[in-house]
């Protein structure tokens, strides 16, 4: 049984996972914002521990798990803005993505690890993706975030290692979620799962169910996990006006 914190709990690959690793036998701590998925998910996984979060809320965040140790840190939460050509984004958008996808990601990091060096052990986890691996056009701030993230990874890996902390970066391709459904039309989204060759949540949560329960001497440092299938192209109306 593993202390396990896992980010974006209320949505998408964070709530499978939240919910695999519970059944699985693990003390899970759920976080999210939206508190009408928190409880449902403590609905759904009886017994799960659940907080309402804003996870840019430094302090807030830090106040609410002082004094708390975990074995897992999941930083899964993340934020994806429309897409379309760089020049054309606007900077709250930029701004909020970097915010979400990669400096709350480090506070959380900040505030965790040093729990984990204390006890000699500990294992934290990264939801990547694939773009931050094989970038493509009109997803430049996005893909700039999850690349920082897999530096970061490696980093943190080269600094904790010695300690017994290991560090994993799972990296997903296209995973049917609720990540795009405030940023496309229905339509868009639609015809973006069409043919259900994306992976789904599930499908990840047991990748990082696998990878931990593997012994404490191997360290999965990345995992990629993309559909078998291609999946449709996202088109889009990406003019700059
Ligand atoms: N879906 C894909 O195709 C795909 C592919 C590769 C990587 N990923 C990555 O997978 C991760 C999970 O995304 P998803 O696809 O599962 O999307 P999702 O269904 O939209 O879930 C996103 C989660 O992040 C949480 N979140 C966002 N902003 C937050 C904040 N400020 N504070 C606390 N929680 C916050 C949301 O919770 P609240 O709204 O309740 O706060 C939600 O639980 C992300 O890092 C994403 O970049 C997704």
């Amino acid at each position: 049984m593993k202390r396990i914190l896992v980010t974006g709990a209320t949505s998408g690959i964070g709530r499978a996972m939240a919910v695999t690793l519970h059944r699985a036998g693990h003390r899970v701590l759920a976080i999210g914002r939206n508190r009408a998925a928190l409880s449902a998910l403590t609905v759904e996984a009886e017994g799960i521990e659940t907080l309402a979060l804003d996870l840019v809320e430094a302090e807030e965040v830090a106040a609410a798990l002082s004094g708390r140790a975990f074995d897992v840190l999941v930083n899964n939460a993340g934020t994806i803005p429309r897409p379309r050509p760089f020049d054309a984004m606007e900077r709250a958008e930029i701004d909020r993505t970097v915010l979400v996808n990669l400096q709350s990601v480090l506070w959380l990091t900040r505030l965790v690890v040093p729990g984990m060096r204390a006890q000699g052990s500990g294992h934290v986890i990264f939801t990547g993706s694939s773009a931050g691996h094989a970038p493509g056009a009109n997803f430049a701030v996005y893909a700039a975030t999850k690349a920082a993230v897999a530096a970061f990874a490696a980093a943190l890996r080269a600094e904790l290692s010695a300690d017994g902390i290991r560090v994993t970066e799972i990296a997903p391709g296209r995973v049917e979620t609720a990540l795009y459904a405030d940023v496309l039309d229905e339509a868009e989204r639609q015809a973006m799962y069409r043919g259900s060759a994306s992976l789904q949540p599930e499908d990840v949560a047991e990748a990082l169910l696998a990878v931990l329960n593997l012994p404490a001497r191997a360290d999965v440092t990345r995992l990629d996990i993309m559909p078998t299938r291609p999946v449709p192209a996202i088109k889009l109306d990406t003019r700059v006006s």
